[in-house]
């Protein structure tokens, strides 16, 4: 397949794929988050070939990106939490599980009674979405157990002759997914952590409950409440490893090992700047910054076959740190090295 690839798409350009993804082609464009791969979503077989594009499995959920959280009662069943999040945290990155409407076929959901619904921030995102006269459905761009694209080259990289056309919006501000929350009643569940925190959540629900597989791996009979988060994610081809302890131990850990042409590391300014091995990787000196910075970390490793071995932080959990702990914790298969 040709993919046609827009660097700085003009209103011309996204009407044009506001039509692609109307006949029922894919389109991967930016959000704020991380890019996402879209088809329509009231399409079953536009789901199918998102599925195919980057060979995920078809139980695996999607969630359909909306211009605006009113459009949300058109397909999926609204109720007033749900409009308190959205004056709350939409446009932006928060997911919200919600029943479906029968409009959303199953392809959609993975045959679940549920549907996704997100109203995303991003500029290019929300003018596609304000010129389709339908949800999108959009997985992140990338194919199926590499880290999320939060670039165009990562998309490019990925899904190029995969695809009708690709949307430049250059780097992604947030980096991470989007949070995903379900909600029952009052209370919020959160089945995946984002930019948008349980702190920031707490206020607008009577329990927030915390889905144990986000920190720690789940037993054989025990299943996360997002699907997707099952499947191996986000892991480089070498192997990582977490390391926990002080400051100045892990510094000499790291010390010994920067000269091992099979070692990369992963860390923080404040470390980095104190070794100079030549296999490291800033994740900046933020939490935000870390967020923002780890999957295009994680895939710039794969670049480097001779290493085997990556080096990360353990991130604190507080505030966006959760997401970053989870997302990390994943690509180290829960590996974590006290120093
Ligand atoms: O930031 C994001 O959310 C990005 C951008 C493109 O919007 N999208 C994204 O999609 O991360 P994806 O497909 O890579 O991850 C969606 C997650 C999966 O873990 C899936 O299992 C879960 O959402 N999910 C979707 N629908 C669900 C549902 N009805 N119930 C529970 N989990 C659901
Ligand atoms: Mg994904």
């Amino acid at each position: 397949m040709n993919t046609a690839i827009r660097m700085h798409p003009s209103d011309v350009d996204l009407k044009m794929a506001a039509e692609t993804l109307a006949k029922g082609g894919l389109v991967a464009f930016p959000t704020e988050t991380v890019y996402g791969l879209g088809g329509n979503a009231l399409l079953p077989d536009a789901a199918k070939k998102i599925y195919a594009a980057k060979g995920r499995p078809s139980d695996n959920p999607l969630i359909i990106h909306l211009s605006n959280p009113w459009e949300a009662e058109n397909y999926a069943v609204t109720c007033p939490l749900f409009y308190k999040l959205a004056v709350a945290f939409m446009p932006g990155p928060l997911t919200v599980i919600l029943k479906k409407k029968d409009c959303i076929p199953f392809e959609v959901t993975g045959g679940l009674k549920t549907v996704a619904v997100r109203v995303p921030s991003n500029k290019t995102a929300h003018k596609l979405l304000s010129f389709c006269k339908f949800p999108v459905a959009a997985p992140s761009a990338n194919l199926s157990g590499k880290p999320s694209p939060t670039t165009v080259e990562h998309v490019i990289d990925d899904l190029n002759g995969k695809v009708d056309m690709i949307l430049n919006g250059g780097a992604c501000t947030v980096g991470l997914e989007s949070t995903i929350v379900s909600i029952d009643g009052d209370d919020l569940t959160l089945l995946r952590p984002g930019a948008v925190t349980p702190e920031m959540l707490a206020p607008f629900c009577a329990h927030l409950t915390i889905d144990v597989g986000l920190e720690r791996p789940l037993h054989k009979d025990e299943h996360p409440l997002a699907p997707g988060m099952k499947y191996k994610h986000y892991a480089p081809n070498a192997s990582v490893i977490l390391l926990d302890g002080n400051k100045e131990n892990i510094f000499a850990f790291l010390k010994e090992k920067q000269n091992d042409p099979s070692v990369g590391i992963l860390f923080e300014d404040g470390i980095l700047k104190r070794l100079n091995g030549i296999r490291c990787i800033s994740l900046g000196s933020t939490p935000n910054e870390e967020a923002a910075k780890l999957f295009s970390a994680l895939r710039a490793f794969d670049k480097l076959p001779e290493i085997k071995t990556i080096y990360a932080p353990l991130p604190s959990k507080s505030g966006i740190g959760l997401a970053v702990y989870n997302r990390l914790i994943k690509a180290a298969g829960f590996t974590i090295q006290k120093i």
